[in-house]
């Protein structure tokens, strides 16, 4: 099988694309990616050599360039990691992200149409329920839960999603859609929650903690997500939407205080900051559909992924490190400068 995996130079299609090329070596895996300020090349080195792994940099919302692509490669499967992923930028700036995740989307599903492609799976979020109230643990989002959005970003997606499904219904187009809760592990950009907090803690800086730190987010391991996708892109039923979730609800208080004493470090560096606008305040999968349908379960709990992942971090200083020396710094000033 042919298979391309746009944004595979991010975090989640990073390990997606480490996955399938050591687990599938006689598929031919290629790789999609801009190279915006989240993807990196270096993220790539384990598998840069193997026989069955191609990079090939571009825009998936750039159309002649994606339709000269899938004329010329024939590819059998498309995953779209491809997006631009961070609430907090998509406030400041909601342009790209209807761009990348609107427009590319739909110009991915068109190039799948006009080529043949088999299955098209659209890598979505669980920020497309909205969210749930604090005082209310017995709710959790379903694949039948309304759509319901916050930010520009989960709008973003949601849209997506909806282009997704028109083209199965009007066109017949062979479609999965998968929405996953937060992830973390190894190669995570360090403006999201999690490797923030690790590279800041190292290095005894304040910890910026949006709000109260009482919002909940549902936390599964990146690995965990890989599997779940790859099992819904070969096993699941075209026209599907699948939840991926673990069951792992912590509020965001919870996991810095965590990170804190797995590091040994002090919580008077927590810091509590101006909240996000329109934060959601709490997400919950409810997984049922893939466990009975495609058999998945998750191989770790937050308990045991979490200090797997702060290992990564100390052991892979220089990954995170030559980000944090980069155009992040104006973006971490611009973001947080006034609010620490
Ligand atoms: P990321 O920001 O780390 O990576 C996104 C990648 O897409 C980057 O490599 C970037 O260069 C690339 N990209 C951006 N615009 C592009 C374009 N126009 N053309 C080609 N490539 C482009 O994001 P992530 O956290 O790895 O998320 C991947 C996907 O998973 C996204 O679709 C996101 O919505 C979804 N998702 C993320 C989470 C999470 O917790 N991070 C949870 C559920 C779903
Ligand atoms: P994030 O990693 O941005 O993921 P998402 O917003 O997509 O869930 O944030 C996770 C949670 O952590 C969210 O409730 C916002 C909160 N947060 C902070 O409290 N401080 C921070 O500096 C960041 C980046 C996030």
């Amino acid at each position: 099988m042919k298979i391309l995996v746009t944004g595979g130079a991010g975090f989640i299609g990073g390990n997606f694309v480490h996955y399938m090329v050591n687990k599938y070596p006689e598929d031919e895996i290629v790789n999609l990616d801009l190279l915006t300020y989240a993807g990196n090349l270096e993220t790539l080195k384990p598998v840069e050599d193997k026989k069955n792994y191609r990079f090939i940099k571009g825009d998936i919302a750039d159309r002649d360039f994606i339709m000269e692509l899938f004329q010329k490669e024939k590819f059998d499967v498309v995953i779209n990691f491809a997006a631009e992923s961070h609430v907090d930028r998509s406030i400041s700036d909601p342009g790209i992200f209807v761009q990348t995740n609107v427009l590319g989307t739909v110009v991915l599903l068109d190039a799948c149409r006009a080529f043949q492609v088999k299955r098209f799976h659209q890598v979505s979020t669980d920020e497309v329920y909205g969210d749930l109230p604090l005082d209310r643990p017995d709710l959790f989002f379903t694949e039948e839960t309304p759509l319901h959005t916050s930010s520009p970003y989960s709008s973003s997606k949601a849209s997506a999603d909806l282009f997704v499904m028109a083209y199965h219904r009007t066109y017949g187009l062979p479609v999965t859609i998968s929405r996953c809760s937060n992830n973390y592990g190894p190669y995570q950009f360090p403006e999201k929650l999690i490797p923030l907090m690790i590279s800041r803690a190292l290095a005894e800086e304040q910890l910026p903690v949006y709000g109260k730190g009482d919002n909940v987010r549902d936390w599964l391991h990146v690995l965990d997500h890989c599997i779940a996708i790859d099992l819904i892109v070969r096993k699941g039923r075209e026209g599907e939407v699948y939840n991926i979730g673990g069951h792992n609800e912590r509020t965001n208080l919870e996991v810095v205080k965590t990170i804190l004493k797995a590091l040994g470090k002090s919580e008077d560096l927590i810091h509590y900051v101006t909240d996000r606008p329109g934060h959601d305040r709490r997400y919950a999968i409810d997984p049922t559909k893939m466990e009975q349908e495609l058999g998945w379960k998750p191989i770790y709990t937050f308990d045991t992924g979490i200090p797997e992942t702060i290992d990564w971090y100390l052991n892979h200083k220089e990954w995170w490190q030559n980000i944090l020396s980069g155009e992040y710094k104006n973006y971490f000033e611009k973001m947080y400068g006034e609010r620490l």
